[in-house]
């Protein structure tokens, strides 16, 4: 009889999925250390979330990318890992400090020269992109605050092109965001983005639970049509 679900079982198979399938080296250490130090919430993505965006950008083969939240570059490096030579990433992050080291710790994985980062808050970083006309992004990571999950999609789909592919991270948080009777800001969000999606015409999407090492939480994958 398998173990029922419980917090040490997820972390247990996550850790067995890891074990087989995932190299964490030093660079990938580093902000996950550093977090650790400087008391910020283990936030970032895990070890395997972080290798499914790595396959999934080398799947649609992505040769530009944008991430919005990039905390201390966890999952900045894994992202911009999965690209070609010539390939960008465009990472945003509100924090100057998250900025600064993230920076710092894309240039300890060698990828630095291929992620630029904003530092602004998202919605203002989204509005220069779209201002600025630049080309639009194969792959998109929304990974900032999920209050404000419905004016990011609305700016990333000026972003998007046929074809682009957006994951939003965190969307079910433990399975609140299915309550109708929550008040949570985060979940009133979470839920007007959801509509967007469902309302668009253009869009295809599914979205999947996950549990493991952060919990059950999960994510949306959209694709424009
Ligand atoms: C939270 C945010 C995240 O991006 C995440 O991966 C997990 C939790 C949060 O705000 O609680
Ligand atoms: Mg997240």
């Amino acid at each position: 009889m398998p173990a029922p679900l419980d917090d040490l079982t997820q972390k247990r198979v996550d850790d067995w999925i890891e074990h087989y399938l995932i190299t964490e080296d030093e660079a990938l250490l580093r902000p996950i250390r550093q977090a650790v130090e400087l008391d910020i919430p283990p936030i970032s993505v895990s070890p395997t979330q972080g290798a499914f965006l790595k396959l999934l950008s080398q799947s649609i083969g992505a040769k530009r990318i944008l991430e919005i939240g990039c905390l201390l570059g966890y999952s900045t490096i894994w992202l911009a890992r999965s690209l070609p030579e010539g390939g960008k990433l465009v990472s945003l992050d509100i924090f100057e400090r998250n900025v600064r080291m993230a920076g710092e710790n894309c240039a300890f994985a060698g990828v630095r020269d291929k992620v630029e980062f904003h530092c602004n808050p998202a919605e203002r970083s989204l509005n220069i992109l779209v201002n600025d006309g630049v080309e639009p992004f194969d792959l998109i990571f929304m990974d900032a605050d999920k209050v404000s999950y419905p004016i990011y999609f609305d700016r990333v789909l000026h972003l998007s092109k046929p074809g682009t592919v957006i994951i939003a991270d965190n969307i079910i948080r433990k399975g609140e965001v299915a309550d109708p009777a929550s008040t949570l800001p985060a979940v009133r969000g979470i839920n007007e983005f959801m509509k967007m999606v469902q309302e668009d015409g253009r869009l295809e999407a599914t979205a999947m639970q996950t549990v493991g090492s952060k919990g059950h939480d999960g994510f949306a994958m959209i694709r424009v049509k």
